[in-house]
């Protein structure tokens, strides 16, 4: 297909400085050519911000930073779309979806968790985004909205708090070791309603994303956290599992982005008798779907579409340069 230089616009961050040039013909995301070349690395190093009430977001302890979910949303969608969370913690992506100006409809089954949610977008004056007090295998498949533009959730762990820990922690040279671990981790409070076998686990899952693939538009994109663990002195492999969840669910399988957690603690696990990997990292498996052409939008209206809608937002914001 041959480039036509008047499908491109440059755009400027507030500061001023380019951001590069955006294509109008761009269906997946209001990001510049510049940009898109790192929302496609497949690492992304980051820490947990110690913003949107870190302290009491923590309490759930599988909370993810409202910064990397944004980074995530920012790369599927489009300024305006709807993003579905069903299983929504904290709300990591619901606060990453009014970081960017994206709609998000979120799913949790445990009240505690909404509540806190609540108070977050309460006390740093953040618009609450909808979030569902119910449980997602019942909820989703009942879902009557429009369809969602991209599904972007973070999977509850089967037995995740049995994993011990070694006795003892990290002291300087001299020092008296400083105590013992806690025998389960915090992780464990968040499926204290979840399934309990690995079997459960897994049909919970098919049943969400089976529901969660008739939500989505077509040829959206559902990005999914998921960790590898231990259990009873075996590594789990996870993220094989979940995304052959997905994959029977009807989704095409497209990458895996690593998160590396940079501030994450190193533990002692199996000390002296045993190798067990500190894992200071998690997968987020991408996956599309895929129904054949239907559902794309033509040529020239699509692309006189995207201009009206980048013109009036970035109008708004004084930050379009070259505009036509
Ligand atoms: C890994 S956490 C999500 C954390 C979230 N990303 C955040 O930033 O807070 C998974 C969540 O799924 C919830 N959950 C487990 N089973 C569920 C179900 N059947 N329906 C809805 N939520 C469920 C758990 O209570 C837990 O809060």
């Amino acid at each position: 297909m041959s480039e036509d230089p008047s499908d491109k616009v440059e755009l400027a961050r507030a500061d001023g400085a380019s951001r590069g040039f955006y294509d109008l013909k761009n269906r997946i995301n209001d990001l510049t050519g510049k940009e898109w070349v790192f929302c496609t690395k497949s690492v992304i190093p980051r820490s947990y911000p110690p913003s949107f009430q870190l302290k009491l977001r923590n309490a759930h302890g599988g909370q993810k930073p409202p910064e990397l979910c944004a980074e995530i949303v920012q790369a599927f969608t489009k300024r305006g779309q709807v993003v579905l969370d069903p299983f929504a913690g904290v709300g990591g992506t619901l606060l990453g979806c009014s970081i960017c100006g994206r709609v998000a409809i979120g799913i949790e089954i445990n009240k505690e968790w909404t509540d806190i949610y609540h108070q977050v977008c309460a006390l740093g004056h953040v618009r609450r985004q909808a979030i569902v007090h119910g449980d997602a295998s019942c909820l989703v498949p009942a879902f009557r909205f429009p369809p969602a533009d991209m599904v972007l959730t973070d999977i509850p762990y089967w037995n995740m708090d049995k994993v011990e820990k070694s006795r003892g922690t990290f002291k300087r040279a001299g020092e008296a070791a400083k105590g013992v671990y806690s025998d389960k981790s915090k992780l464990g409070r968040f499926d204290d309603e979840g399934p309990q076998t690995k079997d459960e686990w897994l049909a919970m899952l098919r049943l969400v994303f089976a529901a969660c693939h008739g939500a989505l538009k077509n040829k959206g994109y559902a990005a999914v956290f998921v960790g590898n663990m231990y259990n009873k002195g075996e590594f789990h492999y996870l993220t094989a599992d979940v995304a052959g969840v997905l994959k029977a669910a009807g989704f095409v399988f497209k990458g895996e982005i690593i998160w590396y957690d940079v501030a994450k603690k190193l533990h002692l696990y199996g000390i002296n008798y045993e190798w067990i990997p500190s894992m200071v990292h998690q997968s987020i498996l991408v996956f599309q779907k895929d129904e054949g052409s239907a559902g794309v939008d033509g040529g020239a209206e699509f692309k006189a579409q995207n201009r009206a809608r980048l013109n009036a937002y970035q109008r708004k914001k004084g930050t379009l340069n070259g505009a036509r």
